[in-house]
């Protein structure tokens, strides 16, 4: 008798944070701020790693362009997310969700590529120090970088298009703040099975392998840091991983918290999860790596005098 109401979805309604009404300036104002000291952060990384005659090595070519990274994925899911917040207006046409959760999802791929390739990177540079420049040479950084930006793009077009063309017809409201896989399965209907197999194959792919290739990466670097003689030399090669491994920690503890409960109904402590591997952690990846990085804080200290001179001299 109660035949279900099938419309057809023409557009979106980004919930959001709409359930904190009296926040939303506040929010606004957060969210603004991150996302400049994620712009200024990471901006500062590349043009020291790009400037700096110190900087010029494998790891900092790679932090340089996870930087990059950082601010490209940021900048799919945040201004839009001001955007919502400032104008109160939450609806996403399908084109503009469909290419936003595109983007996201090929990008992600990158980060978790990316921070496996610098895990080898210091790998090599620690357990096989004498082949370290033959290993790492200029062609292969390039490569693996790339690699690391293109070998997403298949399957995340594939899991795009999987989800586009189902129907949606629960609702037309995603309990998000961005158009991600998950809030997009809950109000779907029809078969999902396809793509159920494609997100867990791609999670397989793109997020259990470089995890496995990161903890073999580092179970060989901390052999081999146990068996260095002198506590000076444990120290600093130690130290020359510890920010990659913080940062490690920080992306994949949200991301397969998030992400390994499919089906489960979204909830605010989900939204604040994928708060977490969305804005915070590029936020904080700046601060990991220069301050506790003599390296980087020698080459900013070089930088800014020598730009203030020369702005002085004209
Ligand atoms: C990072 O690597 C990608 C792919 O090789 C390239 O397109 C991009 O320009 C690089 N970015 C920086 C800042 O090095």
């Amino acid at each position: 008798m109660a035949e279900r109401n099938i419309t057809i979805v023409e557009e979106f309604i980004l919930l959001g944070f709409s359930d904190l009404p009296n926040l939303q300036g506040f929010l606004f104002g957060i969210f603004l701020f991150i996302y400049m000291s994620i712009l200024f952060g990471n901006g500062l990384i590349i043009i020291l790693t790009k400037v700096s005659p110190a900087l010029q090595t494998p790891m900092y070519f790679f932090l340089g362009n996870f930087s990059f990274l950082e601010i490209c994925y940021t900048s799919v899911i945040v201004p839009r997310m001001l955007s919502d917040l400032w104008t109160q207006k939450r609806n996403i046409t399908l084109l503009a969700c469909a290419t936003q959760l595109c983007f996201f999802v090929i990008l992600g791929c990158t980060e978790f590529l990316l921070l496996s390739v610098m895990a080898y990177d210091r790998y090599v540079a620690i357990c096989r120090p004498l082949y370290y420049p033959i290993i790492m040479n200029q062609r292969v950084c390039t490569q693996l970088v790339t690699g690391s930006w293109i070998s997403g793009i298949p399957v995340m077009l594939g899991q795009t298009y999987q989800v586009f063309s189902l129907p949606f017809c629960h609702s037309n409201k995603l309990n998000h703040f961005c158009c991600d896989i998950l809030p997009l399965m809950m109000v779907a209907c029809g078969n999902t099975s396809v793509l159920e197999i494609l997100i867990y194959g791609g999670a397989v792919l793109y997020i259990m392998l470089p995890f496995i290739l990161i903890i073999r990466s580092y179970f060989k670097i901390i052999a081999t840091i146990v068996k260095l003689p002198s506590a000076i030399g444990r120290f600093k090669a130690f130290s020359t991983c510890s920010s990659h491994l913080t940062v490690v920690i920080l992306f994949y503890g949200s991301a397969i918290i998030g992400y390994s409960r499919p089906k489960s109904k979204i909830s605010g402590t989900d939204k604040v999860l994928s708060l977490f591997y969305t804005i915070v952690t590029p936020m904080f990846n700046p601060i990991i790596y220069s301050l506790r990085n003599k390296d980087v804080i020698d080459a900013l200290r070089k930088l800014l005098p020598k730009s203030f001179g020369s702005a002085n001299n004209k």
